[in-house]
């Protein structure tokens, strides 16, 4: 096990994409990691690259098994100050065609792990007065599509977590931070990992995860609770957002996928 010296991260996904670069900016901020995902040696790969000390926790989040080992890191970790419940994917598919196993695992992934985890490090941090837990939804938290229904409930109920826990925090007087990142498109594994040609979604909606893990870190220090990073992701949400269903069901999904 390794010897985190310093204020400890936890992320979890952290084996690619969003997740790996919140490891590279929480390392140069002067964080120690815990780095938990599937994929161990994406994980130690990532551990020889930054130069802190980083305890690597393989864990299929899905899992009753796996969720409860990484909780028990976060209760016996006292130098927690950050845990990222970033771990996530996407699925394809109106719902009930899609694999009903996926679906379930993806409310496991998105909505219990987050809530167990999250559970297992206020406790903590309320007590210290001191840390934060970001919650990395999306900018689908604010929009109901076809084909991608349990993503999008999943990512609401995470906003809907996240701003009722600030409440929380805020009537405790409490310093703890909490917010829900909503991205949109970012470059990384989760469109391959779901077979969609990226090229299909135009240029200008791309954005790095570095930009979104940059404008979280900001939003955090800022403490702001629903961060969306990008101007152009923000005006789209300020129309979604009071969007009731007589309107949304006139609309058509912008860039449909043949497959749903
Ligand atoms: N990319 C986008 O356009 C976009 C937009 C909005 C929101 N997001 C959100 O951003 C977060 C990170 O996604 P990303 O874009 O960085 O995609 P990514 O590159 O595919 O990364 C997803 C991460 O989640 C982990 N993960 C998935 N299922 C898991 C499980 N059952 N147990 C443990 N770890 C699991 C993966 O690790 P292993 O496979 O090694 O387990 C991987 O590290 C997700 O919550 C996603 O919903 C992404």
């Amino acid at each position: 096990m390794a010897n985190l010296a310093r204020p400890v991260a936890l992320i979890t996904g952290a084996s690619s994409g969003i997740g790996a670069t919140f490891a590279r900016h929480l390392a140069a901020r002067g964080f120690d990691l815990i780095l938990v995902a599937r994929r161990t040696e994406k994980l130690a790969e990532l551990a020889r690259e930054l130069k802190v000390a980083c305890e690597l926790v393989t864990a299929d989040l899905a899992t009753d098994v796996g969720v409860d080992s990484v909780a028990e890191v976060i209760r016996g970790c006292a130098r927690l100050e950050l845990l990222v419940n970033n771990a996530g994917f996407g699925s394809l598919g109106r719902f009930w065609t899609a694999e009903a196993a996926g679906q379930e695992a993806m409310h496991r992934v998105h909505v219990l792990a987050t809530v167990r985890l999250t559970h297992a490090a206020l406790g903590g941090m309320v007590a210290r007065n001191k840390g934060g837990v970001i919650n990395v939804s999306s900018v689908a938290a604010f929009s109901i599509n076809e084909g991608n229904v349990s993503y999008c409930s999943t990512k609401a109920w995470m906003n809907s977590f996240t701003e009722g826990l600030a409440l929380e925090l805020r009537g405790a007087e409490s310093a703890v931070k909490v917010q829900a990142l909503c991205p949109g498109f970012t470059i990384t594994e989760f469109h391959d990992t779901l077979g969609v040609d990226r090229k299909g979604i135009p240029g200008f909606l791309w954005m790095s995860a570095d930009f979104i893990v940059e404008t979280s870190l900001k939003g955090l220090d800022k403490g702001k609770v629903i961060v969306v990073p990008g101007w152009i992701y923000r005006t789209i949400v300020t129309f979604l957002r009071p969007m009731p269903y007589a309107i949304r069901r006139h609309l058509k999904r912008p860039f449909k996928d043949r497959r749903v």
